[in-house]
Protein backbone atom coordinates (compact mmCIF):
# COMPACT_ATOMS: atom_id res chain seq x y z
CA UNK A 1 0.00 0.00 0.00
CA UNK A 2 0.90 3.66 -1.05
CA UNK A 3 0.51 5.66 2.49
CA UNK A 4 0.69 9.86 1.59
CA UNK A 5 2.79 10.77 4.64
CA UNK A 6 2.44 14.70 6.41
CA UNK A 7 4.52 15.65 8.68
CA UNK A 8 4.45 19.60 10.27
CA UNK A 9 4.77 18.90 13.89
CA UNK A 10 7.49 22.21 14.31
CA UNK A 11 10.00 23.57 11.98
CA UNK A 12 10.09 21.41 9.27
CA UNK A 13 7.06 21.15 6.64
CA UNK A 14 7.63 17.04 5.23
CA UNK A 15 5.69 15.31 2.86
CA UNK A 16 6.40 11.81 1.54
CA UNK A 17 5.10 8.73 0.24
CA UNK A 18 6.01 5.03 1.48
CA UNK A 19 5.01 1.40 0.30
CA UNK A 20 3.81 -1.01 2.77
CA UNK A 21 5.53 1.07 5.43
CA UNK A 22 9.37 -0.10 4.50
CA UNK A 23 9.93 1.33 0.73
CA UNK A 24 10.58 4.97 0.53
CA UNK A 25 9.28 6.14 -2.71
CA UNK A 26 9.62 9.90 -2.44
CA UNK A 27 11.45 12.31 0.75
CA UNK A 28 10.29 15.65 0.79
CA UNK A 29 11.50 18.18 3.70
CA UNK A 30 11.16 22.05 3.57
CA UNK A 31 12.91 23.21 6.87
CA UNK A 32 12.16 26.60 8.59
CA UNK A 33 15.12 26.72 10.71
CA UNK A 34 16.83 29.78 8.38
CA UNK A 35 13.43 31.50 9.12
CA UNK A 36 13.52 31.43 12.90
CA UNK A 37 17.05 31.08 13.91
CA UNK A 38 17.06 34.98 13.82
CA UNK A 39 14.72 34.58 16.85
CA UNK A 40 17.09 32.36 18.39
CA UNK A 41 14.52 29.48 18.41
CA UNK A 42 10.59 28.27 16.89
CA UNK A 43 8.57 30.87 16.63
CA UNK A 44 4.93 28.83 16.43
CA UNK A 45 2.93 31.26 14.65
CA UNK A 46 5.70 32.00 12.34
CA UNK A 47 5.88 28.32 11.50
CA UNK A 48 2.00 27.97 11.09
CA UNK A 49 2.12 29.93 8.70
CA UNK A 50 5.06 28.81 6.56
CA UNK A 51 3.43 25.76 6.99
CA UNK A 52 0.39 26.76 5.28
CA UNK A 53 2.32 27.76 2.50
CA UNK A 54 4.46 24.62 1.99
CA UNK A 55 1.89 21.88 2.58
CA UNK A 56 0.30 21.75 -1.39
CA UNK A 57 3.09 22.18 -3.38
CA UNK A 58 4.84 19.97 -0.95
CA UNK A 59 2.73 17.08 -1.19
CA UNK A 60 2.34 17.56 -5.07
CA UNK A 61 6.35 17.00 -5.15
CA UNK A 62 6.35 14.01 -3.09
CA UNK A 63 3.71 12.54 -5.39
CA UNK A 64 5.80 13.82 -8.29
CA UNK A 65 9.24 12.18 -7.28
CA UNK A 66 7.03 8.95 -6.65
CA UNK A 67 6.02 8.95 -10.03
CA UNK A 68 3.19 8.31 -8.59
CA UNK A 69 -0.86 9.82 -9.25
CA UNK A 70 -3.14 10.86 -6.33
CA UNK A 71 -5.11 7.81 -7.31
CA UNK A 72 -2.13 5.07 -6.47
CA UNK A 73 -2.53 6.39 -2.77
CA UNK A 74 -4.03 4.00 -0.60
CA UNK A 75 -4.41 6.21 2.82
CA UNK A 76 -3.24 9.31 4.41
CA UNK A 77 -0.76 9.44 7.29
CA UNK A 78 -0.09 12.54 9.33
CA UNK A 79 1.41 13.30 12.73
CA UNK A 80 -1.25 14.18 14.71
CA UNK A 81 0.34 15.08 18.67
CA UNK A 82 2.84 15.93 19.82
CA UNK A 83 4.11 19.25 18.96
CA UNK A 84 3.06 23.09 18.53
CA UNK A 85 -0.49 22.89 18.20
CA UNK A 86 -0.98 25.37 15.16
CA UNK A 87 1.92 23.46 13.00
CA UNK A 88 -0.01 20.48 13.72
CA UNK A 89 -3.58 21.88 12.67
CA UNK A 90 -2.06 22.51 9.33
CA UNK A 91 -1.01 19.24 8.53
CA UNK A 92 -3.88 17.56 10.16
CA UNK A 93 -6.29 19.58 7.93
CA UNK A 94 -4.77 19.09 5.46
CA UNK A 95 -4.55 15.26 5.77
CA UNK A 96 -8.12 15.30 6.30
CA UNK A 97 -9.29 17.29 3.62
CA UNK A 98 -6.38 14.81 1.14
CA UNK A 99 -8.00 11.86 2.86
CA UNK A 100 -11.53 12.94 2.29
CA UNK A 101 -11.19 13.94 -1.30
CA UNK A 102 -9.42 10.62 -2.19
CA UNK A 103 -11.55 8.44 -0.54
CA UNK A 104 -8.99 6.31 1.52
CA UNK A 105 -8.14 5.82 5.29
CA UNK A 106 -6.84 8.71 7.48
CA UNK A 107 -4.23 7.64 9.67
CA UNK A 108 -3.00 10.02 12.63
CA UNK A 109 0.76 8.79 13.79
CA UNK A 110 2.31 10.14 16.89
CA UNK A 111 5.60 11.92 16.23
CA UNK A 112 7.74 10.12 18.42
CA UNK A 113 6.36 6.64 17.46
CA UNK A 114 7.49 8.19 13.75
CA UNK A 115 11.03 8.88 15.08
CA UNK A 116 11.17 5.12 16.31
CA UNK A 117 9.96 3.66 13.09
CA UNK A 118 12.58 5.83 10.89
CA UNK A 119 14.42 2.69 11.48
CA UNK A 120 12.52 0.24 9.89
CA UNK A 121 13.01 2.33 6.76
CA UNK A 122 17.05 1.92 7.33
CA UNK A 123 17.08 -1.45 8.77
CA UNK A 124 14.54 -4.08 6.44
CA UNK A 125 15.28 -6.49 9.39
CA UNK A 126 14.42 -4.86 12.56
CA UNK A 127 11.02 -5.81 13.89
CA UNK A 128 9.78 -5.24 17.75
CA UNK A 129 10.45 -6.32 20.29
CA UNK A 130 13.27 -3.72 20.91
CA UNK A 131 14.11 -0.85 23.30
CA UNK A 132 14.28 2.42 21.92
CA UNK A 133 16.31 5.51 23.22
CA UNK A 134 14.06 8.47 21.62
CA UNK A 135 16.22 11.62 21.94
CA UNK A 136 14.77 14.99 20.18
CA UNK A 137 13.95 18.53 20.76
CA UNK A 138 10.74 18.22 22.06
CA UNK A 139 11.51 14.90 24.46
CA UNK A 140 13.89 12.36 25.90
CA UNK A 141 12.01 8.79 26.68
CA UNK A 142 12.72 5.07 27.21
CA UNK A 143 10.40 3.26 24.92
CA UNK A 144 10.11 -0.64 25.01
CA UNK A 145 8.65 -1.03 22.01
CA UNK A 146 6.80 -4.53 22.52
CA UNK A 147 5.15 -4.26 18.57
CA UNK A 148 4.86 -2.48 16.31
CA UNK A 149 1.89 -0.01 17.85
CA UNK A 150 2.17 -1.29 21.72
CA UNK A 151 4.49 0.90 23.25
CA UNK A 152 5.23 1.18 27.36
CA UNK A 153 7.48 4.14 28.57
CA UNK A 154 10.32 2.90 30.99
CA UNK A 155 12.22 6.17 31.28
CA UNK A 156 11.98 9.94 30.66
CA UNK A 157 13.36 13.05 31.58
CA UNK A 158 11.45 15.38 34.38
CA UNK A 159 12.62 18.08 33.10
CA UNK A 160 14.26 19.70 29.67
CA UNK A 161 14.41 17.25 26.93
CA UNK A 162 18.07 16.81 26.07
CA UNK A 163 17.76 18.44 22.56
CA UNK A 164 16.22 21.68 24.00
CA UNK A 165 19.07 21.47 26.64
CA UNK A 166 21.52 21.25 24.05
CA UNK A 167 19.45 24.32 21.77
CA UNK A 168 19.78 26.26 25.53
CA UNK A 169 23.35 25.83 26.35
CA UNK A 170 24.07 26.61 22.72
CA UNK A 171 22.12 29.49 23.17
CA UNK A 172 24.16 31.31 25.81
CA UNK A 173 27.07 29.84 23.95
CA UNK A 174 26.00 32.31 21.24
CA UNK A 175 26.13 29.55 18.75
CA UNK A 176 22.53 30.00 17.58
CA UNK A 177 19.67 27.73 16.13
CA UNK A 178 19.21 24.84 16.15
CA UNK A 179 22.09 24.51 18.47
CA UNK A 180 22.79 20.75 18.75
CA UNK A 181 24.60 20.53 15.66
CA UNK A 182 26.27 23.77 16.44
CA UNK A 183 27.11 22.16 19.91
CA UNK A 184 28.99 19.23 18.59
CA UNK A 185 30.87 20.97 15.86
CA UNK A 186 32.19 23.38 18.99
CA UNK A 187 33.12 20.13 21.03
CA UNK A 188 35.25 18.67 18.07
CA UNK A 189 38.63 18.61 19.58
CA UNK A 190 37.70 20.03 23.17
CA UNK A 191 38.80 17.93 26.34
CA UNK A 192 35.61 15.76 27.45
CA UNK A 193 36.83 16.11 31.37
CA UNK A 194 37.89 20.03 30.62
CA UNK A 195 34.87 21.17 33.28
CA UNK A 196 32.93 19.14 35.90
CA UNK A 197 29.61 19.02 35.30
CA UNK A 198 26.15 16.91 36.82
CA UNK A 199 24.87 13.64 35.88
CA UNK A 200 21.64 13.89 37.95
CA UNK A 201 19.99 10.68 39.19
CA UNK A 202 16.45 10.62 40.06
CA UNK A 203 15.53 9.42 43.52
CA UNK A 204 13.25 6.76 43.33
CA UNK A 205 13.33 6.77 39.76
CA UNK A 206 16.26 4.92 38.28
CA UNK A 207 15.39 5.37 34.40
CA UNK A 208 14.47 8.84 34.84
CA UNK A 209 16.13 11.83 33.58
CA UNK A 210 17.08 15.00 34.36
CA UNK A 211 18.74 17.97 32.49
CA UNK A 212 18.01 21.35 33.83
CA UNK A 213 20.63 21.19 36.70
CA UNK A 214 23.35 20.21 33.89
CA UNK A 215 21.86 23.22 31.83
CA UNK A 216 21.95 25.64 34.79
CA UNK A 217 25.42 24.35 35.83
CA UNK A 218 26.69 25.33 32.32
CA UNK A 219 24.71 28.68 32.26
CA UNK A 220 26.13 29.67 35.91
CA UNK A 221 29.64 28.84 34.38
CA UNK A 222 29.46 31.03 31.44
CA UNK A 223 27.46 34.04 33.17
CA UNK A 224 30.28 33.80 36.39
CA UNK A 225 33.25 34.51 33.70
CA UNK A 226 31.43 36.60 32.17
CA UNK A 227 31.15 38.94 35.53
CA UNK A 228 34.69 37.98 36.24
CA UNK A 229 36.22 38.90 32.94
CA UNK A 230 37.35 34.99 32.58
CA UNK A 231 37.88 33.17 29.53
CA UNK A 232 36.35 29.81 28.86
CA UNK A 233 37.53 26.86 27.17
CA UNK A 234 34.40 26.68 24.85
CA UNK A 235 34.93 23.90 22.73
CA UNK A 236 36.25 21.84 25.94
CA UNK A 237 32.84 23.39 27.47
CA UNK A 238 31.02 21.71 24.88
CA UNK A 239 32.74 18.37 24.88
CA UNK A 240 32.19 18.57 28.81
CA UNK A 241 28.45 18.87 28.30
CA UNK A 242 27.80 16.92 25.57
CA UNK A 243 30.10 14.09 27.59
CA UNK A 244 27.46 14.28 30.68
CA UNK A 245 24.68 14.26 28.39
CA UNK A 246 26.14 11.30 26.83
CA UNK A 247 26.76 9.62 30.31
CA UNK A 248 22.95 9.99 31.06
CA UNK A 249 21.36 8.68 27.98
CA UNK A 250 23.68 5.72 27.47
CA UNK A 251 23.42 4.57 31.85
CA UNK A 252 19.89 5.15 31.77
CA UNK A 253 19.16 3.27 28.26
CA UNK A 254 21.86 0.43 29.45
CA UNK A 255 20.24 -0.07 33.01
CA UNK A 256 16.74 -0.24 31.10
CA UNK A 257 18.39 -3.15 29.15
CA UNK A 258 19.47 -5.21 31.74
CA UNK A 259 16.12 -4.38 33.61
CA UNK A 260 13.86 -5.58 30.55
CA UNK A 261 16.49 -8.40 29.23
CA UNK A 262 16.15 -6.72 25.92
CA UNK A 263 19.34 -7.38 23.41
CA UNK A 264 18.34 -5.19 20.88
CA UNK A 265 18.42 -1.48 21.23
CA UNK A 266 17.36 1.37 18.76
CA UNK A 267 18.29 4.71 18.61
CA UNK A 268 15.91 7.64 17.32
CA UNK A 269 15.06 11.38 17.07
CA UNK A 270 17.51 14.42 16.20
CA UNK A 271 19.69 14.44 19.04
CA UNK A 272 20.34 10.44 17.76
CA UNK A 273 22.59 12.21 14.87
CA UNK A 274 24.87 13.21 17.38
CA UNK A 275 28.51 11.53 17.03
CA UNK A 276 29.73 11.33 20.69
CA UNK A 277 26.33 10.33 21.82
CA UNK A 278 26.28 7.35 18.81
CA UNK A 279 29.97 5.95 19.55
CA UNK A 280 28.95 6.33 23.38
CA UNK A 281 25.80 3.88 22.70
CA UNK A 282 28.01 2.10 20.58
CA UNK A 283 30.92 1.13 23.04
CA UNK A 284 28.05 0.60 25.63
CA UNK A 285 26.18 -1.88 23.52
CA UNK A 286 29.17 -4.36 22.67
CA UNK A 287 30.24 -4.21 26.03
CA UNK A 288 26.88 -5.63 27.32
CA UNK A 289 26.54 -7.73 24.47
CA UNK A 290 23.94 -5.90 22.94
CA UNK A 291 22.74 -5.64 19.28
CA UNK A 292 22.23 -1.60 18.30
CA UNK A 293 20.30 -0.19 15.56
CA UNK A 294 21.52 3.17 15.11
CA UNK A 295 19.38 5.27 12.56
CA UNK A 296 21.49 7.39 9.48
CA UNK A 297 21.51 10.69 10.52
CA UNK A 298 18.84 12.00 7.87
CA UNK A 299 16.47 10.01 9.34
CA UNK A 300 16.86 11.25 12.97
CA UNK A 301 15.81 14.85 12.11
CA UNK A 302 12.04 15.22 11.27
CA UNK A 303 10.73 13.72 7.82
CA UNK A 304 7.50 12.61 6.48
CA UNK A 305 8.94 9.35 5.38
CA UNK A 306 9.08 7.69 9.32
CA UNK A 307 5.20 9.09 9.74
CA UNK A 308 4.89 6.60 6.80
CA UNK A 309 6.05 3.88 8.16
CA UNK A 310 4.62 4.00 11.67
CA UNK A 311 1.65 4.86 9.69
CA UNK A 312 1.64 1.34 8.09
CA UNK A 313 1.68 -0.45 11.35
CA UNK A 314 -0.90 1.88 12.77
CA UNK A 315 -3.04 1.15 9.52
CA UNK A 316 -2.87 -2.79 10.04
CA UNK A 317 -3.94 -2.08 13.88
CA UNK A 318 -6.84 -0.57 12.77
CA UNK A 319 -5.70 2.87 14.05
CA UNK A 320 -7.91 4.51 11.56
CA UNK A 321 -9.48 8.08 12.35
CA UNK A 322 -12.66 10.18 10.81
CA UNK A 323 -12.86 13.93 10.02
CA UNK A 324 -13.34 14.64 13.82
CA UNK A 325 -9.66 13.74 14.63
CA UNK A 326 -8.34 16.14 16.63
CA UNK A 327 -4.43 17.54 17.32
CA UNK A 328 -2.70 17.19 20.46
CA UNK A 329 0.19 19.56 21.82
CA UNK A 330 0.84 17.06 24.42
CA UNK A 331 0.20 13.07 24.09
CA UNK A 332 1.71 10.44 25.59
CA UNK A 333 3.55 7.48 22.85
CA UNK A 334 1.91 4.48 24.75
CA UNK A 335 -1.62 6.57 25.32
CA UNK A 336 -2.55 6.24 21.27
O1 LIG B 1 13.85 15.08 16.24
P1 LIG B 1 14.05 16.51 15.95
O2 LIG B 1 14.54 16.92 14.58
O3 LIG B 1 12.76 17.35 16.24
C1 LIG B 1 11.89 17.04 17.27
O4 LIG B 1 11.03 16.17 17.05
O5 LIG B 1 12.09 17.63 18.36
O6 LIG B 1 15.10 17.03 17.05
C2 LIG B 1 15.57 18.32 17.05
C3 LIG B 1 16.57 18.43 18.19
C4 LIG B 1 17.05 19.85 18.41
O7 LIG B 1 17.02 20.12 19.78
C5 LIG B 1 18.48 19.80 17.88
O8 LIG B 1 19.34 20.74 18.49
C6 LIG B 1 18.87 18.38 18.23
O9 LIG B 1 17.72 17.62 17.93
N1 LIG B 1 20.01 17.92 17.43
C7 LIG B 1 21.20 17.59 17.96
C8 LIG B 1 22.04 17.26 16.85
N2 LIG B 1 21.32 17.40 15.71
C9 LIG B 1 20.07 17.80 16.09
N3 LIG B 1 21.62 17.55 19.21
C10 LIG B 1 22.90 17.18 19.42
N4 LIG B 1 23.77 16.87 18.44
C11 LIG B 1 23.39 16.90 17.15
N5 LIG B 1 24.24 16.60 16.18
Amino acid sequence: MNILAIESSCDETAAAVVRDGRHICSDVVLSQSALHAVYGGVVPEIASRRHVEAIVPLADEALRQAGLTKRDIGAVAVTFAPGLIGALLVGLNFAKAAAFGLGVPLIPVHHIRGHIAANYLAFPDLAPPFLCLAVSGGNTLLVDVRGYTEMHILGRTRDDAAGECFDKVARVLDLGYPGGPKLEALARGGDPEAYALPRAKVADAPLDMSFSGLKTAVVNLVHNAKQKGETLDLPGLAASFQAAVADVLVSRTMEAAFETGRTVLVAAGGVAANFHIRASLERAAAAAGRRLYLPPTKFCGDNAAMIGAQGYYEYLAGHTAGMEQNAYASLEIDAV
